[in-house]
């Protein structure tokens, strides 16, 4: 699947289009199909006149009504995107996810990438390797609401037919920050191959898959993506340097080097360490 590829007759709304995967989301998929149409609580930056944004709080299921008027297929990107009090992450994620979704069934929406994160799974250990069958182990509030969106997805598409993929995204960003991110890195190229896997794959049904690029130090089975044709150009560690240099500016973690969700775990944590996590 290439970017080549003749574009699709189809029409694709990305929420969270002001943020900064929907930023280069836009650029990346320009072209790819008949309309991509950009939604989110906040006006993008530079919008082209060939742009069509429409805003909307995800909390206002009218609102969100509104938005996916129209389209075959979302890119639900909107939401509270790292940990906040639970008002924030209820109102705009559970709340907000809730409404995506029940507004993408009552207008016969056919699919959703939604974007999942690390964080449902990040109080697993870093000596283990799991795949996407392993229970949810979040790390944090917003973890918890990327689990929910999970679940709300797979309810969606058991029971109303809508094809949905998770994607569990590890870190986008041109070069992996720290040493956690060796582990969980994927470029904006890799990342948008699974959204558009999402959006085209002819049998997907419900998937849950890892965004990671072909990190060596991977935490995580993607087989999951593999079967779906994924196949990852980045490799994290060809910016190992780049890692270390951001990884000797941090304060030490001791909790949170234990667990795959780092600083998310450390966070209020009152546990005991060699207790607790999967
Ligand atoms: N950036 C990453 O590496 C990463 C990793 C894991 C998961 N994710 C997930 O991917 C998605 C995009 O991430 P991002 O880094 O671009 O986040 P971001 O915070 O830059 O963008 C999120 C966007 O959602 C919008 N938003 C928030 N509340 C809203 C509401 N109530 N209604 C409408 N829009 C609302 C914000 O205005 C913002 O533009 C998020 O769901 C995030 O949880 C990102």
């Amino acid at each position: 699947m290439t970017a080549a590829k003749a574009p699709k007759a189809k029409r694709v709304l990305l929420t969270g289009a002001a943020g900064g995967i929907g930023t280069m989301l836009r650029r990346k998929l320009k072209g790819a199909y008949a309309e991509l149409r950009l939604s989110d609580i906040a006006a993008p930056k530079g919008l082209g006149r060939d742009e069509t944004f429409v805003q909307a709080d995800l909390a206002d299921l009218a609102a969100v009504e509104k938005i996916v008027e129209g389209v075959d297929a979302i890119v639900h990107l909107g939401g509270v995107s790292v940990e906040q009090p639970w008002d924030a992450i209820h109102r705009a994620n559970i709340v907000g996810g809730y409404n995506l979704f029940e507004a993408a069934r009552r207008h016969r929406v056919k699919r959703v990438v939604f974007a999942s994160s690390n964080h449902a799974v990040g109080f697993y250990r870093r000596n283990r390797r799991i795949g996407t069958g392993a229970p949810v182990r979040p790390d944090s509030r917003y973890g918890v609401s990327k689990a929910f969106g999970e679940a709300l997805a797979a309810l969606y598409a058991d029971k109303y037919g809508l094809r949905v993929l998770c994607i569990r995204i590890g870190n986008v960003t041109e070069k992996p920050a720290d040493v956690r991110r060796l582990s969980i890195w994927i470029s904006p190229d890799d990342l948008a191959q699974l959204v558009r896997i999402g959006l085209e794959h002819p049998s997907l049904t419900y998937e849950i898959v890892y965004g990671a690029s072909d990190n060596a130090r991977s935490w995580w089975d993607n087989a999951a993506a593999f079967r779906l044709g994924y196949r990852p150009a980045g490799r994290a560690e060809d910016h190992l340097a780049h890692a270390l240099e951001g990884q000797a500016k941090l304060p030490p973690d001791p909790i949170g080097d234990l667990f795959e969700g780092g600083p998310f775990c450390s966070s209020e944590f009152a546990g005991d360490p060699e207790t607790r996590g999967g």
